[in-house]
């Protein structure tokens, strides 16, 4: 039998505050995180859910040096406007915190302190590159060259964007600086190691053999990994900016921002209560990351040898990576501008955050990468979320207004027909659960929509108005009936489609949402007076889209 546990702990990969936030990572790692987290909420479970700026590391600087302005100056812009754009589509993170804040810079060196001093790593000298120019070493993404795996002429020191392979500097086809493009040499530079190969066989049996219900694509790759072996992994860095490593003659180094970044879940939820411990130090917390694919080895393999190595904390449950979301047949990119990004849709779209994430969810990326099309966006609005969800809610209240003055109307005996309906929808709540609880949002969202289109065709082909002048018992039967479909809707959308959940909940005067109600045809009491009708969406026309297209081409 599953393990219950007694509270969640969810965490969302901390964005880098070098750039605004765009649908990739939404779709990636964002909005599955919030469909969960609102999931447990409405459950009525003990949840956190925590996220946060990563502000160190070398994009960062790199920014900041190409613009002329300090690291600082750059990641308050973007911590800025990244918390108010996750906030403009409803993220309802407990804390949207920050790697530059004192809680984290004691938290994260507190850490490093405590494995060092337990002789949990290596201490090691080595030649690496070094600008002479610039008078800096090149780690990470300070060096690029040609990716030995697949040639692309414009890979970092530590990845090739290209083929998704991890690299170390050593392994570039002629390197050269990022900084001033010149050539580097080699100096003498003493780091500290994580020794990985010493959590292996922890790793092996605890992933491999404990978390064989990871999705495949997350298992798959920590199996590789497992089976190539692992090596030690620096875990400081010759720069001036991060976190100075807490040990004496480490004048001018930091922790690697590998290393301090997943400690900022730990100290955002420091941030948010003095009882934090009782997330990390307990058995009972279910643990939960969501990341995006290119984080996997971070959380599934470093982060737990951290964390193991400490000794203090818990591990994670489940690490539900999401693979890759595409733009019109393109791959998301950052420097060709490729994207759509999250501040500037909510400017565009006013009042429609719930679009996109519907739109982010019906077509997640969860099991292979997948494609945004603004065509598919459109469609999935006008056919689904209009056509469908709107549709019915709007028809139920409008008649219920029509015919019984907005009050609603008691229902009299049901018919087999009222009751195959009935029956239709009995199961929608276990199938929700079992698809959000495994992380299958697409399917969840694919039952919810389906609860509406059960509703949809209860009206058409009950049709109520030609009823009106006959029987008008039947009539409040089957707009009792309707309405009962939507407060169910209002209950199922709620993890999905926050704000339009809300609208249906003001609209039918539902004073309480519970998740244990799904299911059930006696939610809303007979006379209560329901509010005007509003419409939950418009049409979107295709002059709209083909601006955003004609926005991407330009
Ligand atoms: O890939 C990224 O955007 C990283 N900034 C994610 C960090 S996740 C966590 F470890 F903080
Ligand atoms: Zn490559």
């Amino acid at each position: 039998m599953a393990k219950e546990f007694k509270r969640y702990l969810v965490t969302s990969a901390l964005p880098y505050a070098n750039g605004p936030v765009h649908i990739g990572h939404l779709a990636g790692v964002y909005i599955p995180s919030d469909i969960y987290t609102r999931y447990l909420r409405l459950r009525g479970r003990d949840v956190i859910s925590v996220c946060g700026s990563d502000e160190h590391g070398v994009p960062i600087t790199i920014k900041a040096r190409k613009e002329g302005v300090t690291p600082q100056q750059i990641v308050d812009r973007y911590h800025a406007l990244i918390k108010k754009s996750f906030e403009g589509l409803g993220m309802s993170f407990d804390i949207y915190s920050r790697t530059s804040s004192k809680t984290h810079a004691e938290t994260a060196s507190a850490f490093f302190r405590k494995l060092y001093d337990e002789g949990k790593f290596i201490e090691k000298t080595s030649m690496q590159y070094y600008d002479e120019e610039a008078q800096t070493f090149l780690a990470d993404r300070y060096i690029v060259g040609t990716c030995p795996k697949c040639g692309n002429d414009r890979a970092y020191g530590d990845q090739c964007e290209k083929c998704g392979s991890t690299l170390s500097p050593d392994e570039l086809i002629d390197p050269h600086s990022a900084v001033s493009g010149s050539v580097p040499v080699k100096r003498e530079t003493k780091h500290w190691y994580l020794p990985l190969d010493r959590y292996e066989e922890f790793l092996r049996e605890w992933i491999l053999d404990g978390h064989k219900e990871w999705k495949t694509n997350v298992y798959g790759q920590c199996k590789s990994w497992l089976d190539g072996g692992l090596q030690p992994r620096a875990v400081s860095r010759d720069l001036d900016w991060g976190i100075p490593v807490p040990v004496e003659g480490a004048e001018g180094k930091v922790l690697y921002v590998w290393f301090d970044a997943p400690i900022g879940y730990i100290s955002a939820t420091k941030d948010i209560t003095p009882d934090w411990e009782r997330y990390w130090k307990s058995e009972d917390t279910k643990m939960v990351h969501f990341i995006g694919k290119d984080n996997i080895v971070f959380h599934c393999i470093v982060f737990p040898s951290m964390l193991k190595a400490h000794g203090d904390y818990i591990l994670p449950e489940n690490v539900p990576a999401n693979e890759f979301l595409n733009l019109e047949g393109d791959k998301i990119s950052t420097s060709r501008n490729w994207a759509v990004w999250l501040h500037e849709y909510l400017e565009e779209f006013p009042g429609k955050q719930d679009v996109l994430r519907y739109v982010l969810t019906a077509n997640a990326p969860e099991t292979k990468d997948n494609d945004f099309t603004w065509k598919d966006f459109q469609a999935r609005n006008n056919n689904e979320l209009v056509a469908i969800l709107g549709n019915f809610i709007n028809r139920s209240l409008v008649l219920t207004h029509k015919y019984f003055d907005g009050k609603v109307p008691a229902a009299g005996e049901l018919t087999d027909y009222d009751r195959e309906t009935l029956r239709e929808f009995s199961d929608v709540k276990g199938r929700l659960e079992s698809g959000i609880e495994n992380y299958r949002f697409r399917d969840a969202l694919k039952e919810a929509m389906n609860l509406a289109r059960i509703g949809n065709k209860y009206l058409a082909d009950t049709e109520p108005w030609k009823l009106v002048k006959s029987d008008m018992d039947r009539v409040a039967t089957i707009l009792n009936l309707a309405l009962q479909i939507s407060a169910n809707l209002a209950i199922a959308f709620e993890p999905f489609l926050p704000f339009s959940a809300q609208k249906i909940r003001t609209m039918l005067g539902m004073t309480v949402t519970e998740w244990d109600m799904l299911g059930h045809t006696d939610i809303l009491e007979t006379g209560t007076q329901l509010a005007a009708p509003e419409l939950l969406f418009e049409k979107i026309e295709d002059s709209v889209i083909e601006a955003q297209i004609k926005k991407l081409q330009d």
